[in-house]
């Protein structure tokens, strides 16, 4: 690898918070405008001095490096007293083991069956839809998100009631977690509304968890979900796998990662297919000509492949994970700069999925910029909406498929407009991108309802 990579300090820092608050207030813009500046570009956040890797070739050397750029450091230690030591929050030294005992439960003929989980909650979500119905899209797509990712983990049905605790737990996490995680040690001590907000807000999510897990126990279902290939792969490690209480931890996570992630792509996808029709127009081609009427299926995913290009250009424009962290463990160099041990570095993919550099006319909505011709032409590390190396989404394909099946479900008997008072910006302060307010009308298309 060269050196030839450029460095530079972001500029406009506010005294104290630096560039925390444009960082939370304008999360995409402001890391999509970061490599303008340069390769490695360091930013402030209060005390905290971070460098964000802003090229591709970067950010490939942080994320297949994950002994050197390892999950650590103070917002990590914070996060896991919240969330747990699960799968995505575990140090280098604790993650194989984890990944081992979960991969099973990923494997590709789970996922097929999983899909019918997929399916029968898309169909439940839209068949309660009417004509001329508001949807405020990112809850609605959430709460099918989290009852899918539920049904596949306990294999048993569960109660909207249960669903419900745990939407509200989690919209009131997932917009306090990330200014907590900045706040500064002695912030910690005083008495903040944000600080113990947060708490409480853990505690409902850790009882609502219970709740679901205790329906699983008493209804363990036919056969078995994620949670069981972990307890079975456990089984075979022997004694050095994994307690019950390490793979409780792992529960929380997988809600969590498996819901939000997977709603936020799907309500861009939609937001993007209201504002171009043309693009709207060629989903509608695609999905009428497969689907014939039906909800989307398993088999099905592989013939949509424009409505697969929509997602993927989606996922580029609004990476639902925007901003996660490493901090090193060594010196190390990189792009031609030292780094001390502790350092903390910056991944956000929105830094590099806008790039103009990498992609032409980066903020333009082009499905068909994933043609496979295109695609070969493509830098490494250019994008990252799942991550990379050994760190990267266990879930990535089952976020596909179940994103693609509800995208052509939806397509294919729904007509989507905007609704007054949409409001499609970015969220602010939120740990996943999602749209803050979008209302799209519902119309049932010609032949379909
Ligand atoms: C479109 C949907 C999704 C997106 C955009 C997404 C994004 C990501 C990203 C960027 C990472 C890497 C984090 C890092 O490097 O720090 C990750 C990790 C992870 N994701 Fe996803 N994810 C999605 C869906 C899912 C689903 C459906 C599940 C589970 C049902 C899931 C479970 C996980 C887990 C457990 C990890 C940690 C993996 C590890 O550290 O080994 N994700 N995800």
């Amino acid at each position: 690898m060269t050196d030839n990579f450029t460095a530079a300090a972001a500029p406009g820092a506010l005294p104290v918070v630096g560039h925390g608050w444009a960082l939370l207030r304008r999360p995409l813009d402001f890391t999509a405008s970061l490599a303008s500046h340069g390769d490695l570009v360091t930013i402030r956040l209060g005390p905290l001095r971070a460098y964000v890797a802003c090229h591709p070739e970067l950010l490939w050397q942080v994320l297949t490096d994950d002994r050197t750029f390892d999950k650590g450091g103070w917002m990590y230690d914070k996060a896991r007293a919240l969330a747990g030591n699960g799968l995505p929050l575990c140090p280098h030294r604790d993650h194989l083991r984890q990944r081992r005992l979960m991969q099973p439960g990923f494997h590709r003929s789970k996922l097929e069956r999983y899909s019918e989980v997929m399916v029968d909650e898309i169909t439940a979500m839209t068949a309660s839809w009417r004509d001329g119905q508001i949807i405020e899209v990112f809850p609605a797509l959430f709460d099918m998100a989290l009852r899918t990712v539920s049904r596949t983990l306990f294999r048993t049905s569960v109660d909207p009631e249960s669903v419900e605790e745990f939407r509200r737990g989690m919209a009131a996490a997932m917009s306090s977690f990330l200014p907590r995680l900045m706040l500064p040690k002695w912030g910690e001590k005083l008495p903040l509304p944000m600080v113990r907000r947060l708490q409480q807000v853990m505690q409902d999510l850790l009882h609502a968890r219970d709740r679901l897990m205790t329906e699983s126990a008493r209804d363990p279902g036919e056969d078995g979900g994620i949670l069981s290939a972990m307890i079975a792969a456990r089984q075979q490690e022997g004694d050095g796998g994994l307690s019950d209480a390490d793979i409780d931890e792992q529960v929380l996570p997988l809600l969590i990662a498996g819901s939000d992630t997977v709603a936020a792509s799907l309500a861009w996808a939609l937001h993007l297919l209201v504002q171009h029709p043309d693009a709207e127009r060629r989903v509608h081609e695609e999905v009428d000509r497969v689907l014939d009427g039906r909800p989307a299926q398993w088999s099905d995913a592989a013939r949509l492949p424009y409505t697969s290009r929509v997602l993927t250009e989606a996922l580029r424009l609004y990476p639902p994970a925007w901003l996660l962290t490493r901090v090193t463990t060594a010196p190390t160099r990189l792009g031609g700069h030292e780094l001390r041990s502790g350092s903390t570095v910056i991944f956000s993919s929105a830094a590099v999925h806008r790039h103009p550099r990498f992609y032409a006319d980066p903020e333009v909505f082009d499905p068909d910029r994933w043609l496979p011709h295109h695609i070969g032409r493509l830098p490494r590390g250019a994008y990252l909406p799942f991550g990379a190396g050994s760190r990267k989404c266990i879930g990535d394909r089952y976020g596909m498929v179940e994103a693609t099946l509800a995208l052509a479900t939806i397509a294919h008997r729904w007509q989507l407009r905007s609704a007054p008072g949409s409001d499609a910006r970015p969220a602010p302060h939120s740990a996943i991108l999602h749209p803050r307010r979008l209302l799209l009308r519902v119309r049932p298309r010609p032949g379909t309802a």
